[in-house]
């Protein structure tokens, strides 16, 4: 299956999601829906609702009602990705997501914090609505680690000496996560076996952190066209990914002290030296390999579900989230 085929065999139910969504977005004050309208309409590839939905119907077929969950599921789930997106653009000071001006540099800090709250909450009131207390559990859950994945990497910024193993938990805590809680909260609306509820959470763990890994390759590999995000927001705050603690390890003596300093003071001064030291000692291809290798355990996660177009779809987001450009 073509990536670009994996929307395909849940077109119906992804159309109402992006309804959903926007119907969701009400409040009696003006800037929250300005603000929730405009991220939510500057796109986004809604990539975390696809998979509930994948999920839930790679796991049975969905009556009425339990499509409508499924779909009130996807919207919880971008909610909580979207106040995530907007509390994130504050704490990393980005100034572009999606193509446009982040909500921080069009409106400041203030209102973006507090609208990503509104977002948070609005998640919740859905939650109650689908009435799940698995569900719940999950989410409530899912959301404390992505804040404890964001504190440990504010703690690891300017730290040469984190570990790949620390920066592995960070990705999996802030990013994978929500992935797995999407995976999951998808099985257990479509009544899924416990078997196949394992077994999509661990696709969504994989398949998340393959997603993180490359979005943490592009920063070096990509332009802001093709992101949609500023190119070296990472260096700026001496973020040290795995791009960066690969290079300290493997790279020539020169380009070590450079990451280094990088890390520790922050700032872009040294931005296309430091992409280039990164592209020429193996750091990039090293990372694809271990998201790779995330997306082969996602593959071999999901094999006990049966044959479908489903399975299919989720397959080849697995392998997108690898090859995947922006
Ligand atoms: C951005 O996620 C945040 C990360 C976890 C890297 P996406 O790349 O899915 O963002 P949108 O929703 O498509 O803009
Ligand atoms: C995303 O990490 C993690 C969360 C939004 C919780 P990044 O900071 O790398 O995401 P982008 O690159 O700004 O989208
Ligand atoms: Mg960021
Ligand atoms: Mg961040
Ligand atoms: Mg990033």
């Amino acid at each position: 299956m073509q990536p670009t085929q994996i929307h395909d065999v849940v077109a119906n139910e992804f159309g109402l999601v992006n309804e959903y969504i926007v119907s969701q977005l009400s409040s009696d004050i003006p800037l929250i829906e300005q603000i929730g309208y405009y991220i939510i309409s500057n796109g986004g590839k809604r990539l975390r609702p696809l998979l509930v939905l994948l999920a839930a119907k790679a796991s049975s077929e969905l009556d009425t009602k339990k499509q409508h969950k499924a779909i009130q599921v996807a919207t919880i789930i971008e909610f909580i990705h979207t106040s995530t997106l907007l509390h994130d653009d504050v704490v990393d000071e980005s100034d572009m997501r999606r193509g446009k001006k982040t909500a921080n540099e069009e409106w400041g800090n203030a209102p973006s914090v507090l609208v990503g709250d509104f977002l948070y909450s609005r998640a919740f009131q859905i939650m109650v609505d689908v009435g799940s207390m698995q569900c719940m559990s999950v989410l409530a859950k899912t959301t404390n680690i992505i804040a404890e994945g964001e504190v440990q990497q504010l703690i690891n910024c300017g730290d040469p000496d984190t570990s790949e193993a620390s920066y592995l938990k960070v990705i999996q805590y802030k990013t994978a996560k929500l992935f797995e809680g999407a995976a999951l909260c998808g099985a257990v609306i479509a009544d899924a076996s416990a078997e196949h509820q394992e077994a999509l959470r661990h696709y969504g763990m994989y398949v998340g952190t393959a997603f993180q890994l490359i979005d943490d390759v592009m920063d070096y590999t990509s332009t802001a066209e093709e992101m949609g995000k500023s190119v070296g927001d990472d260096l700026a705050e001496g973020k040290p990914t795995l791009p960066l603690i690969f290079t300290m390890k493997h790279g020539k003596a020169d380009a070590v002290d450079r990451v280094r300093q990088a890390i520790q003071t922050g700032g872009l001064e040294q931005l296309d030296t430091i992409i280039n030291d990164v592209q020429n000692c193996g750091a990039i291809e090293y990372t694809q390999q271990k998201a790779q290798e995330q997306a082969d355990l996602a593959i071999e996660a999901i094999s006990c579900l049966p044959e479908s177009d489903y399975k299919a779809a989720l397959i080849a987001l697995a392998h997108a989230s690898v090859k995947r450009r922006n």
